[in-house]
Parts: C-alpha cells; structure tokens; sequence
C-alpha cells in the first residue's frame, strides 16, 4: 500500500524574529505543511502565538506557483472552542485540540468543520484513545504526541510508537467501512534517524521543529527525511 507522506515543520524553533521569511524559506525547502503550536500558559507551560500571528502568516503559507500551503493548527489551550473559531477566522487548514481540554469533545469537532476548516484530536503520551471510537466520523486528522507538549527539542518517547501501531489499525478499519481517509500525523521528537520507525508504525505526517529549524540548511533536513522514508523498510524485508 503506498502511502503519501507529509512533512510539517513546526514554527515553534523558527526565528520569532522574522516568522513570514522563516515561512518562505521553509516551504520552498520542501515542507507540506505548516504546524502551528498555540500555547497558552495553561493548559501547557509555556506562552508561544495566537490568532493574530497566524492571520499574519497566512499570505506567506503559499507555494512559488501561489498554491495554498495547509497552516495545521495544534492548540495547547483550554478552553478550546473560542480560539479554534479565532483560528478558523485566521486562516488555518486543519485545527486539533487536546479532548482532555475541550468539556465537549463532540461540540468542539462540531464547531471547527462548521467553520470550514478539517479537525484534529491530539493524544498525550499518558493518554488512552478511547475516545476517537465515539466521534471518528467528525476526526479528519490524529496527532500522536511522542512528547508532553510545551516545548520543542525534546526526545522521542518510544511509547508513541505502539499507540500509532494501535491508531493505524482504528483508522484502516474505519476506511475500509467508509472510504474515509483519516490523517496520521506524529508530535515530537522526530529527527532524520528515527522518522522511518514512526512511518513503518503506522504514521503518514510528520511534525519536526527543531531538527529543521536547527540547522542552516533545511532542504537538507527535509531532503534526508524524504530519503528515510522512500528508503526500503529493513523491518518489512525480514516479514
Ligand atoms: C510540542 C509541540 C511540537 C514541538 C515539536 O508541544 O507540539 O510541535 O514544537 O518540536 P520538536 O520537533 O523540536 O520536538
Ligand atoms: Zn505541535
């Protein structure tokens, strides 16, 4: 089965100084996405950007021929419902939010694809995935923390990689009853060296902060990781 596979830089290790160039210079670099961590002080701590950066950015989130490049939300914050609207308003693609922080899991996914926007449930890594089962038909995108968020530049939990294991299997079944494709996407942690182990888990969207925006080069960066994953999987020769 072949598999597209996305990268998202996170913003969150890019220069704060110059965001729209850092945007730019990313996506010409080769990113997919553009992972935006909204943090709050509350439900995580640590304070990062909110709405107004994003409104902002969103004319930079475009690639040389003018196409849309997806700005993906992920929203460290509780409450949740009024800044996923915000984001809405702001230009966002896809808005996730942790349901530990929304009072109404169900509302909440409501709210962010009245809004037009795709909606995303984030999993910490303490976290069972309980909850997907009940409201999977409203889910366009799961995002499996592979660190307690907060801040980047963290190391890889390998725990991350059974609950992958275990989504890819809810998220096969769920497309084989209704054709429904639903996003895979990985937080944390993920460098050049074990993006591989997270795509042959199950995985379809990486997130990488500080292993882009911590070196110069980051086609490089992205080049390398696009090399990993088309690369044959060593694990699957063997079986
Ligand atoms: C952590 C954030 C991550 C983080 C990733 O709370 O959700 O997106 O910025 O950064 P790295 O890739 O450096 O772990
Ligand atoms: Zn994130």
């Amino acid at each position: 089965m072949s598999k597209t596979f996305r990268i998202a830089p996170s913003i969150l290790s890019a220069d704060f100084a110059q965001l729209g160039q850092e945007l730019r210079k990313v996506i010409a670099a080769g990113a997919d996405w553009i992972h935006f961590d909204v943090m709050d002080n509350h439900y995580v701590p640590n304070l990062s950007f909110g709405p107004m950066v994003c409104q902002s950015l969103r004319p930079h989130a475009v690639h040389a021929d003018g196409r849309r490049v997806p700005i993906d939300v992920h929203l460290m914050v509780q409450p949740v419902d009024a800044l996923a609207l915000a984001f809405a308003q702001a230009g966002a693609d896809l808005i996730s939010f942790h349901p530990d922080a929304s009072a109404h899991v169900d509302r909440t996914l409501q709210l962010i694809k009245s809004a037009g926007c795709q909606a995303g449930l984030v999993f910490n890594p303490a976290e069972p995935v309980d909850v997907l089962e009940w409201v999977i038909d409203k889910v366009d995108l799961v995002l499996v923390m592979s660190v307690n968020p907060g801040f980047g530049g963290q190391s890889f939990l390998p725990g991350a990689l059974r609950k992958v294991e275990k989504l890819r299997g809810i998220i096969d079944a769920h497309q084989r009853e209704t054709g429904r494709d639903i996003r895979l996407e990985v937080d944390g942690g993920i460098k050049t060296d074990n993006i591989r182990a997270v795509a042959d888990a199950g995985a379809d969207t990486f997130v990488a902060g500080s292993a882009i925006f911590g070196q110069p080069d980051y086609r490089a960066v992205i080049d390398a990781m696009r090399a990993e994953l088309s690369s044959p999987s060593v694990l699957k020769e063997t079986t």
